[in-house]
């Protein structure tokens, strides 16, 4: 991608401009990080996993019309994706008590939630991508309310679509991360769903074993990492004979 601009590095991903100023490439990198980049490893073919997976779920939710910004896989590391502003939150949906939760409120992991919870963490490493309520997003003018009810509905939408599928493929989805972007179109700004969705922004447990097959195995140096999101892409019918 040397000869294409970068607008933007993230931890895991970089994305860069394209000769149509309406889209973009987004490469996915090998890079791991937790605990905002307190740790931090290199892991082979991360990339390459996350890109062919969030491909496929892209795809999935695109047939199942929820509207996102992917335009189609070019090679292993990378993806055309339609340029959007992103809103920056980071829309965590949860269904099962895991990670930051089960510290916050002192609730044994794997519990299940009464109901499916929304909550918002700001995008802002250098603060610790802190939690905020609605009220700072409108405070603030991260998203008007109108936007945030969109946001919610959409998460919910996602939510049920992701439980589904993962539920075929024998896996429990126990929370997930999305971020969504504003796209111009006609007089009016649509909502899009945008960035990734990977064993890198989701828990996702085996259903009969409770394995972890998901970015926790990094966070908490299990091992495994690429065996278990390998598993995730086969079950989800993803050919990696290339790999
Ligand atoms: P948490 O338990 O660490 O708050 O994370 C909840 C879920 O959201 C988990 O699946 C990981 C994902 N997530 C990210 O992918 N990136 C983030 O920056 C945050 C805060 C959460
Ligand atoms: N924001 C975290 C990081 O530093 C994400 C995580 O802990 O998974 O990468």
């Amino acid at each position: 991608m040397s000869e294409n601009k970068i607008l933007y590095e993230g931890k895991a991903k970089q994305l860069f401009a394209t000769e149509n100023e309406f889209e973009l490439i987004q490469f996915f990198k090998d890079d791991a990080t937790a605990f905002n980049k307190k740790k931090h490893e290199i892991i082979n073919s991360k990339g390459v996993l996350n890109n062919l997976i969030s491909e496929n779920i892209f795809k999935y939710l695109g047939s199942k019309n929820i509207p996102n910004h992917f335009i189609k896989r070019l090679n292993e590391r990378e993806q055309l994706i339609k340029k959007v502003e992103i809103i920056p939150i980071e829309v965590v949906v949860r269904n099962i008590a895991a990670g930051t939760f089960t510290q916050r409120f002192g609730i044994e992991e794997g519990k299940k939630l009464p109901e499916t919870l929304i909550e918002f963490n700001l995008k802002d490493d250098e603060h610790d991508d802190p939690l905020i309520s609605d009220e700072h997003i409108k405070v603030f003018k991260w998203a008007n309310q109108l936007e945030i009810n969109e946001i919610k509905l959409k998460a919910l939408s996602i939510n049920n679509h992701l439980t589904e599928l993962f539920n075929s493929i024998d896996i429990l989805l126990v929370d997930f991360k999305i971020e969504f972007g504003r796209t111009q179109s006609g007089n009016t700004k649509e909502i899009i769903l945008a960035d990734e969705i990977s064993p890198d922004s989701c828990r996702l447990w085996d259903k009969k074993s409770n394995e972890k097959l998901d970015k926790d195995r990094f966070r908490r140096n299990l091992g495994g990492l690429i065996e278990a999101y390998k598993e995730v892409a086969t079950r989800l019918g993803i050919d990696l004979s290339s790999i």
